[in-house]
């Protein structure tokens, strides 16, 4: 599967819906990878493999609705707990992705980046996310984020310290402290907050899954298992959000 023009998935092409308005920024947690290969009587890695279709037909999907930027929760700090062949499994995936998909991805200008603990990663996985990042830096058009070893509780945490630190050292005033401080010093300071947040096979949770970033996101939950969102999944999720009048706090003015 590519993700340019080329790009076929298993679904048939869908249309793209005339969108009333498009999210900048579209944050999913990835869910369901597991059932879908048990109730298949598959291992829970092939549901990953096939997750990772998806991340291919979103990726395209949201090329194609004017998407800029896409943060996909790929794994959780809580993930090391998993069994070490789930964890063996996930991060040579990762890595097997990064290597096939480096060329696509730099042809359709689409920047990696990467938020979580990256030092946490194994080695060669590090080596490949870091050649892709640098390669992918200049001249892009849209960003993909991986979360990878991410936990928004940490992340926020580090904020924190970061601006503890500043304040010992007496380069800031406890004083002037103020939500965008603490905005300014998260993994990624100069992305915009998602203004949808999708999650797939059901669950009402946000799984410590930037909750700084999602405080005025729109949320769209859908009992389809992420090996089976595809782009048709991704539009309809556009288009729910489209029709959502957002207000943050205020009142609805469109
Ligand atoms: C959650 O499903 C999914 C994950 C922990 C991994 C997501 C990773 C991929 C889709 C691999 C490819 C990613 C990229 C960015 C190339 P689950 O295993 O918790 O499912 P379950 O709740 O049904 O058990």
């Amino acid at each position: 599967m590519t993700i340019g023009v080329k790009l076929e998935t298993r679904n048939l092409k869908p249309e793209i819906p005339k969108l009333e308005k498009v999210p900048e920024h579209v944050a999913v947690i990835m869910d369901g990878n597991g059932r879908w290969a048990n109730e298949r009587g598959l291992p829970r890695l092939k549901g990953h493999e096939e997750g990772a279709q998806s991340v291919l037909a979103v990726l395209k999907a949201a090329k194609e609705s004017g998407v800029n930027y896409l943060t996909l929760y790929a794994f959780s700090t809580e993930n090391w707990n998993r069994p070490k062949d789930e964890v063996d499994g996930l991060m040579t995936l990762l890595a097997t992705f990064m290597q096939k998909h480096a060329r696509e991805l730099l042809k359709n200008k689409i920047r990696l980046r990467v938020m979580g603990e990256v030092d946490r990663l194994p080695k060669a996985v590090q080596a490949g996310l870091i050649k892709l990042m640098k390669q992918s830096e200049k001249g892009y058009e849209r960003t993909l984020i991986v979360a990878l070893s991410y936990g928004s509780r940490k992340e926020i945490a580090e904020s924190a310290k970061a601006i503890a630190r500043k304040a010992a050292a007496g380069e800031l005033d406890p004083e002037t402290v103020t939500e965008e401080t603490v905005a300014q010093h998260l993994y990624l300071p100069d992305v915009p907050d998602p203004e949808l947040m999708i999650r797939t096979s059901g669950e009402l949770r946000l799984s410590n899954f930037l909750l700084w970033q999602l405080s005025y996101a729109e949320l769209y939950v859908t009992e389809t298992y992420w090996p089976d969102f595809r782009e048709k999944e991704f539009f309809q999720a556009l288009e729910s959000f489209g029709k959502r009048g957002r207000r943050f706090g205020g009142v609805v003015t469109q």
